[in-house]
């Protein structure tokens, strides 16, 4: 008898949510997390994290850009988010001469701000689980198409109705847990977002590519906004005219710092992960996607690094370009091994034989087949569209080609991008992606992948080395003057160009033989996640849910804590100033720290200043900039990355190893006060100790 409860207790655990710290939870139905959360430290209610009635922390988070999150730290629109997240429009300000990549950037008072075309930050208004009203009209009797168009026609009339007599508001209706629900979100979206301050990128970016997504972690990942509005506190295009933003609520800021234990939640917008596929999407993943794309971004940063160490002038041009190839590239390797390492296929299969035998005779019986044989069919088209993307589209100047024809009847538009690609373009640098990539879709796209085009083209010039020359020689798209000033009148000429051609071609291959297939099994394949995702709802009924993200806005809680990611080795989750000045060297571009810093450092007493930390926030690629907070609701940290051994987090979060990293909201303070000198910021900020 004792023993059956016991083997019913284990089985029960086995489906049970051991992992405490796993999840990215809706804001609005934080009350169902909130006793747990209490349980683990938090000292909140749920209406302090998310109201419509009153001022709660949400009204603190941006959505900054579309891709990052910020949060408002003064009565007067001071918004952080990091280093990395402004790192594009530091550059845009950037050249040889005031270089604020190199130096920094502090603004000594508001008119030194500087305005970012193009940058916005977004607020949520609210959110709202709006099923119902998406799918008034539809009838499980409909095909899929009709209820497709049940749910366009009902959701834009939502969003219509959501924006309708707002200033600056945007809505959107957005899939949660594959199609099993809809929320929709509105946003109050701010289009004059200043630049206040910025440290080097010896701080700011301290540890490079060589540090990123590794602990232990030194970085100073930081760079302070201003949110501008008009008279009445609106959003409004910019102008001098513009008075610092108002916003609802602000963090307080605590200077208490962190201990290993303590309660931590993180507030932001994460992008996209994907935990509820099946073992065949996850081995597609980490056996064969990663891996190819791997190898041919490999190529290409070499090809960049050869430049850039040569020329401090292509250094600055390739900054933000080198960053953003080699962060994903270096994200796939660790989300790869993490996968392999944790045995995350073999884990789905075996959870899939138990789905398969619980769902015999349901209405889910048959999913797991169905989405087995779509892969099957998907998989080979979907691998060339990869190799479309990585090779073809990562040679500059044949996107540049498309993205002109485009502009030809708009001669400001074709002005400006004339002027934004040249300002980054460096064309041996492209020649050489160009051979490198065209020779390796030749070696590794399957022969009968290959469209014909290619293979007679390269027939034709006898090698790619030949192509790239005649390419080369022959293309407008290398002269500034020349595209600047083409205009309708020379369509003919543009089309009858090679890198256009190029382009073109590729484009028709992807757009008539892969595209179809992909984008129909595709969406068979949602299809199946949707039942299969309601299915493992039914599944494991005493399980809490969250949706997969999708850049809108979720908590995550944990707490501070380190890891072991190998036998032997156990990192701790605080990193402190000591650690910069165990890495500094003058003669490695990635660990050259300012020489104020080192001189601050000689004057003694800054061993123990904090760096960052760890802790076991569930977070992913957008959460960067986010705010880290205690128990109490006070800002504590700013979310910037995530342990390399814990990347696979987006598919498999382990909690003994996933861990978050931020940066101490303390740094950033002795940054703003010993190295900017613009502690006048302090002013407007609210510490609580
Ligand atoms: N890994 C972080 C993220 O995914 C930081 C990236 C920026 N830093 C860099 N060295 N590329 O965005
Ligand atoms: N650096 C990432 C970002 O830009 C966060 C790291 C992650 O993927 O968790 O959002």
């Amino acid at each position: 008898m004792k023993r059956s409860i016991l083997l019913s207790i284990l089985a029960l655990m086995a489906f049970q949510p051991l992992f405490a710290d796993e999840g990215m939870w809706l804001p609005s139905l934080i009350s169902q997390r909130i006793a747990d959360m209490q349980s683990k430290g938090f000292r909140l209610s749920a209406e302090d994290i998310y109201s419509v009635n009153q001022a709660s922390l949400k009204d603190a988070v941006v959505l900054f850009g579309s891709g990052c999150t910020g949060e408002v730290v003064s009565d007067e629109g001071l918004l952080f988010t990091n280093h990395h997240c402004g790192f594009s429009y530091i550059q845009r300000h950037s050249s040889i001469e005031h270089d604020y990549l190199k130096d920094g950037f502090w603004a000594m008072n508001r008119s030194e701000e500087l305005p970012n075309k193009g940058l916005t930050v977004s607020f949520l208004d609210r959110m709202e689980d709006v099923t119902g009203a998406v799918l008034r009209g539809y009838s499980p009797a409909m095909s899929e198409k009709q209820r497709d168009s049940v749910i366009r026609v009902n959701s834009a009339d939502l969003v219509a109705k959501a924006v309708a007599g707002g200033k600056g508001l945007r809505a959107s209706v957005e899939a949660l847990f594959y199609g099993n629900q809809y929320f929709l979100f509105v946003y109050k979206v701010f289009r004059d977002v200043r630049l206040v301050g910025a440290p080097s990128s010896s701080i700011g970016k301290f540890g490079g590519d060589t540090d990123n997504w590794m602990w232990p972690r030194h970085t100073g990942d930081f760079s302070i906004f201003r949110i501008y509005a008009d008279k009445d506190n609106n959003p409004a295009d910019y102008s001098p005219d513009n008075v610092p933003y108002r916003p609802k609520k602000s963090f307080r800021i605590s200077r208490a710092g962190v201990r290993e234990g303590d309660f931590t939640f993180v507030y932001g917008c994460p992008g996209s992960t994907k935990e509820y596929v099946t073992s065949d999407e996850v081995r597609y993943t980490a056996e064969v996607s990663d891996p190819r794309k791997i190898a041919l971004r490999t190529l290409r940063l070499d090809i960049q690094k050869k430049y850039m160490n040569a020329d401090p002038a292509v250094r600055i041009q390739y900054a933000s370009k080198n960053a953003s190839t080699a962060n994903v590239w270096k994200k796939w390797q660790g989300e790869a091994k993490g996968i392999l390492k944790n045995h995350t296929v073999e884990a789905k299969q075996k959870y899939e034989n138990a789905f398969r035998t619980w769902a015999k005779g349901t209405r889910y019986e048959g999913v797991l087949d169905r989405l087995a044989s779509l892969y099957q069919t998907r998989n080979p088209y979907y691998l060339a569209y990869e190799y479309y993307t990585e090779t073809v589209r990562s040679v500059e100047i044949l996107r540049f080609a498309s993205a002109v024809a485009g502009e030809l009847g708009r001669p400001e538009a074709l002005k400006e991008s004339a002027r934004s690609f040249f300002k980054d373009y460096y064309q041996p640098i492209d020649e050489d992606v160009f051979t490198a990539m065209m020779t390796a879709f030749d070696r590794e796209v399957q022969e009968e992948f290959k469209p014909a085009w290619f293979k007679e083209k390269l027939a034709s010039y006898g090698s790619v080395e030949a192509w790239r020359k005649d390419l080369f020689a022959r293309t407008l798209f290398t002269d500034p003057q020349r595209v600047a000033s083409l205009t309708e009148a020379d369509r003919e000429t543009v089309l009858a160009d090679p890198a256009y051609q190029i382009y073109e071609a590729f484009y028709r291959w992807y757009y008539d033989d892969l595209r179809p297939v992909i984008n129909e099994t595709n969406r068979d394949i949602r299809l199946a996640y949707r039942d299969y995702m309601q299915g493992q709802m039914d599944f494991e009924k005493e399980k809490s849910f969250y949706p997969d993200a999708n850049l809108t806005l979720r908590v995550a809680y944990g707490h501070v804590e380190g890891y072991a990611p190998a036998d032997g080795i156990y990192y701790h989750p605080v990193s402190t100033l000591k650690g910069i000045i165990e890495k500094d060297n003058p003669a490695i571009y990635d660990y050259n720290i300012p020489q104020t810093l080192r001189d601050l450092y000689a004057k003694g007493g800054l061993d123990g200043q904090p760096v960052c930390f760890l802790a076991t926030n569930h977070t992913t690629g957008g959460n960067s900039g986010s705010p880290v907070l205690n128990a109490d609701g006070n800002l504590i940290g700013i979310n910037f990355d995530r342990v390399w051994e814990g990347t696979m987090s987006d598919i498999d979060f382990d909690p003994e190893i996933c861990r978050n990293i931020s940066l101490d909201i303390r740094y950033l303070l002795f940054n703003i006060e010993q190295i900017g000198h613009a502690s006048y910021l302090f002013d407007e900020m609210h510490f609580v100790d």
